[in-house]
């Protein structure tokens, strides 16, 4: 009996193990950006250097476990949604919104293929090759007075409007359109 409930959760254990490295290796091949988090005490710097509230909807671009949107659903009441192609991350996320009763959206989507005119601020922490595109679509899809913060890896074209040196080597840059 106890050796059979043991076996049970070594099983699920290990397919559990299983399932995240698997989720995450795919996801890594089809985007070729890792999941790392932003820490929340940058995601506290920029909920007030952008002085966001409830009238802001914020777009987190490739959204890992949530945790840019959730805190700042919690420190701004701004509305929020992520966009992650990651399942186990995305289902974390989609577990934690539930049990925590958040109002934050996330889709399992490629954000390259998504409308971003519903957010007036876009979030992202990606990856050089991939800021050329981001800087396209912002400026092509997002409303005047949208605001893009990037993590580390600025925008090639368009000058920043601040650029914040934050604690253990990170870069914050925001653009304005
Ligand atoms: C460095 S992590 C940042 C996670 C989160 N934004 C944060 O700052 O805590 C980047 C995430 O973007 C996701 N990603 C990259 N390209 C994507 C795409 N085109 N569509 C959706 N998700 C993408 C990756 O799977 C990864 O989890």
């Amino acid at each position: 009996m106890f050796l059979n409930l043991f076996l049970g959760f070594f099983l699920v254990l290990a397919f559990g193990m299983l399932f995240l490295v698997f989720s995450e290796l795919v996801a890594f091949v089809r985007t070729r950006v890792p999941f790392v988090p932003t820490s929340a005490a940058d995601i506290k710097f920029i909920s007030e250097r952008l002085n966001l509230s409830a009238r802001d909807t914020v777009y987190d671009l490739g959204s890992g476990n949530g945790k840019v949107v959730f805190l700042l659903e919690k420190l701004t009441g701004a509305k929020a949604k992520g966009f992650e192609l990651g399942w186990w991350t995305y289902l974390y996320a989609r577990l934690k919104a539930w049990f925590m009763s958040s109002k934050a959206e996330f889709a399992h989507r490629n954000f390259f293929k998504e409308d971003w005119s519903g957010a007036n601020v876009i979030y992202c922490y990606l990856y050089p090759p991939l800021m050329g595109r981001i800087e396209e679509k912002f400026m092509a899809e997002c409303r005047p007075g949208s605001r893009a913060v990037v993590r580390d890896f600025p925008l090639p074209n368009l000058p920043y409007a601040q650029k914040y040196y934050l604690p253990h080597n990170h870069e914050i840059y925001i653009y304005k359109i």
